[in-house]
């Protein structure tokens, strides 16, 4: 495959050399295209050697090949890494004045945006604005990852670590994957003077076990705790860190999904890699899932939804005041999403698969599975993940907030449940493991 790398002027720079190792390793050909900003940070000799072609940003380089009309034409994927606040700009503004923005403009296939940048550059309305219409667009754009930024701040900016704008690169061509899984067998063919895929090592190891199996696939994911609004400052909220959402993600951008990633309040970062929706109350997270559902092959509900709202927000703060009897909170039922999300694929006559998720207690009347199985049969999802809440032996909390997990894996089908331990990506991968088998090849 034809891959256009282009890099912008940020000091993330250096991150694109690895990425552009993982394409050249897994037998794509790369051009790269640095701007001008971007080689005070990385030098023309480091892309040149690196991919075994030439790199300029230069229109009036190789006239004769009209390498501006040439190379976007021939690319089958663009992705620019790190996209800077610049490029973006020039780019929603359809600008160009150079190689890369001129390509750009000749993309016929997907182009995908890694953005780095400081905090506040990142969130200025001018570079909201540009990334809204270049994803209106069809454009793809990474939300960048949060972390330590090139100074001693830290927050959304930085670009995601190369091995996840490369997955995520990939997936945005169909068939990439597949092509590598046919040439692994064929390793002593003449691969190297074609233009086959051939996989590196990890990715080859990678599909063999299928670990790539949901490659093709969209993946909703919700996580997190909502709130529900009582005034201005204060909420009903509950203890979910989001840490098992987070990691549900991570394994399934892993297996090659495009994830999107639909969030509630979090304790951790949310996932680099995946588009990301954040949302508030449950009726946003409905509204959000609604929408994103309608395109998924599988939707995982790890959120913990308030099952309660306020009836009423009072607009201003509840005052606390002597000789007025303290204020009586009166609650409504929010809808049940999951429910929602299983009758609206009845309604569409989907092929979909649906994950619920339980947190159960067992009483005197039965232990907790019995309570998970009656709740699988009401939900209508096709797998329910298990925990067991509430204080363990220790009489330390068994699961909210910590780093690993144990469940049981329910199915409506009838087959035996799974049972997974150990962090909560092992248990993620045990998730995604049984979708990837129920849903079969794409
Ligand atoms: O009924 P319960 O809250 O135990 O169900 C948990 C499962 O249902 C989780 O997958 C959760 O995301 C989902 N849920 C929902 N809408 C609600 C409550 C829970 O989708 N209002």
């Amino acid at each position: 495959m034809n891959i256009v790398l282009g890099v912008g002027g940020g000091i993330a720079a250096y991150k694109s050399a690895l990425l552009l190792r993982l394409f050249t390793e897994a037998g794509h050909k790369v051009t790269v295209i640095p701007t001008e900003a971007s080689t005070k940070f990385v030098g023309v000799a480091t892309w040149e050697a690196l991919s075994g072609r030439p790199a300029t940003n230069d229109v009036f380089d190789a006239v004769d090949q009209v390498n501006h009309v040439r190379i976007g034409h021939e690319a089958d994927l663009i992705v620019v890494a790190p996209a800077t606040a610049d490029l973006l700009a020039k780019a929603a503004g359809g600008q160009a004045n150079d190689l890369l923005t001129t390509t750009l403009l000749m993309a016929r296939g997907p182009v995908l945006f890694a953005p780095a940048m400081h905090t506040e550059m990142w969130r200025h309305a001018a570079t909201q604005a540009n990334v809204a219409t270049l994803r209106s667009r069809g454009i793809h754009v990474l939300d960048p990852a949060v972390g330590r930024l090139t100074g001693p701040d830290t927050g959304p900016g930085r670009l995601p670590e190369p091995e996840a704008i490369f997955a995520a690169a990939l997936a945005l061509v169909p068939g990439v994957l597949v092509a590598e899984s046919a040439t692994t067998d064929a390793a002593t063919t003449d691969v190297a003077t074609s233009d086959a895929v051939t996989p590196v090592p990890d990715t080859a190891a990678a599909v063999a076990n299928g670990a790539a199996a949901l490659y093709g696939r969209h993946v909703v994911i919700t996580a997190g705790g909502t709130r529900e609004p009582l005034d201005p400052v204060r909420f009903l909220g509950n203890k979910s860190s989001g840490k098992q959402g987070v990691a549900l993600a991570e394994s399934a951008l892993a297996a090659g999904a495009t994830v999107t990633f639909i969030h509630a309040h979090m304790d951790v970062a949310p996932p680099a890699g995946a588009t990301l929706q954040a949302v508030e109350t449950a009726l946003e997270l409905r509204s959000a899932t609604l929408a994103a559902a309608g395109s998924a092959d599988v939707v995982i509900m790890a959120a913990a939804v308030a099952d309660f709202r306020p009836s009423n927000v009072s607009t201003g703060k509840i005052k606390k005041r002597d000789n007025v009897a303290d204020p009586v909170i009166n609650l409504v039922r929010n809808p049940d999403i999951l429910v929602e999300v299983v009758a609206h694929r009845a309604a569409q006559n989907q092929r979909q698969l649906i994950v619920g998720f339980a947190a159960e207690t067992g009483d005197a009347e039965s232990d907790a599975l019995g309570y998970a199985r009656e709740k699988l049969r009401r939900k209508g999802c096709d797998l329910l993940v298990v925990n067991e809440v509430g204080p363990g032996e220790s009489g330390a909390e068994k699961v909210f907030g910590q780093d690993a997990n144990r469940v049981h894996i329910l199915s409506l089908d009838g087959a035996a449940p799974v049972q997974a331990a150990g962090s909560k990506r092992t248990v993620a991968d045990a998730v995604v493991e049984l979708v990837a088998e129920r849903l079969g090849p794409g």
